[in-house]
């Protein structure tokens, strides 16, 4: 069944923004993210998705295709974010079929809730090996394509003949900007993506690139919200009186940040975090 398209965008887009322009993005098959790529597909965009499961990765491609005829978007599974090699075959694979890589999205996570005193050594390390680790080895993998194309665009705030390029997005959490139980593993990971993105924001800003996060809160229909739900059902039922707007955010509301952050509207956004969690991360330890 095709995804209405204001399930994963808003109306005020303008169709075309992101004609020819190519999107590469790990964790393209989870349910944020499938909605970010999607809303960049259906704005004229194409697509290379990278997962470690190869049936949910290709028919991820081939259902986020659908959005627009004459899009391309290829699923690349197989791909586990902790192997730099694998990485590096994905990106030049991306950019060899579709003609680059102007944007990229960190999106793959590997999360779950334990107290310390449950959390093995290897099992705090399997989270930071897949999220930190694993964001700063698709950036290192596709950084070489994003300064190709930052070339060709300017980040400059006047015109974008060419449209925008040489943009990079990470997707964080906010657990580490307050502190959460049974999240140690989370919030260490989750920290370094955001200095990750702040270094590269530093480091090739020069080069015309940007780099930002993005915090998703709570969100609905998520993975995440169905394991916080099996593992802590009370902490669920609680978390909407801690949010200022009162309700979960939807998947759309995470992929019109993305749009605006590879958009020429963007243009000056460099080094941020942009949390979309409706005011939750402030009232913490209020609910
Ligand atoms: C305690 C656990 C555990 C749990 C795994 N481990 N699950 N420890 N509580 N619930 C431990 C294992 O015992 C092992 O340690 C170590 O972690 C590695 O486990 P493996 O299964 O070998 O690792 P791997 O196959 O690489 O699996 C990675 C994973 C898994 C992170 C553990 O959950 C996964 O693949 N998840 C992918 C999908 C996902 O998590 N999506 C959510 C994204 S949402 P020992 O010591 O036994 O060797 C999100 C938002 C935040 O990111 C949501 C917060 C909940």
């Amino acid at each position: 069944m095709p995804v209405p398209r204001e399930e994963y965008l808003s109306s005020i887009w303008k169709d075309g923004i992101f004609d020819n322009k190519v999107l590469f993005c790990t964790g393209g098959a989870g349910t944020i993210c499938s909605m970010q790529v999607r809303a960049f597909v259906a704005l004229g965009g194409n697509a290379c998705i990278i997962g470690r499961n190869v049936e949910k990765t290709e028919k991820g491609a081939e259902d986020i295709a659908t959005v627009r005829p004459g899009s391309k978007v290829i699923g690349i599974g197989n791909v586990d974010v902790r192997d730099p090699a694998a990485l590096k075959a994905a990106a030049d694979r991306c950019a060899k079929e579709l003609g680059g890589i102007d944007f990229a999205i960190a999106g793959a996570a590997g999360n779950f809730l334990a107290p310390i005193n449950q959390l093995s050594s290897n099992a705090f390390k399997t989270v930071m090996d897949i999220d930190a680790l694993g964001s700063f080895i698709t950036a290192k993998a596709c950084l070489p394509y994003l300064v190709e194309s930052a070339k060709k665009h300017t980040n400059t705030g006047k015109q974008y003949p060419n449209g925008t390029g040489g943009r990079m997005i990470f997707i964080s959490a906010s657990f580490h900007f307050v502190g959460k139980p049974m999240q140690a593993h989370v919030m260490a990971a989750k920290a370094a993506v955001d200095q990750i993105s702040n270094s590269i924001a530093i480091e090739y800003g020069p080069y015309g690139i940007t780099s930002n996060v993005i915090t998703p809160g709570p969100i609905s229909g998520t993975e995440g919200m169905e394991r916080l739900g099996r593992s802590d059902p009370e902490s669920v039922k609680a978390s909407k009186k801690g949010i200022p707007l009162g309700r979960w955010g939807e998947v759309k509301e995470i992929a019109d940040a993305t749009v605006f952050l590879f958009s020429e509207a963007a243009s000056y956004q460099n080094g941020t975090v942009m949390v979309v969690d409706g005011g939750q991360w402030r009232t913490s330890g209020a609910s």
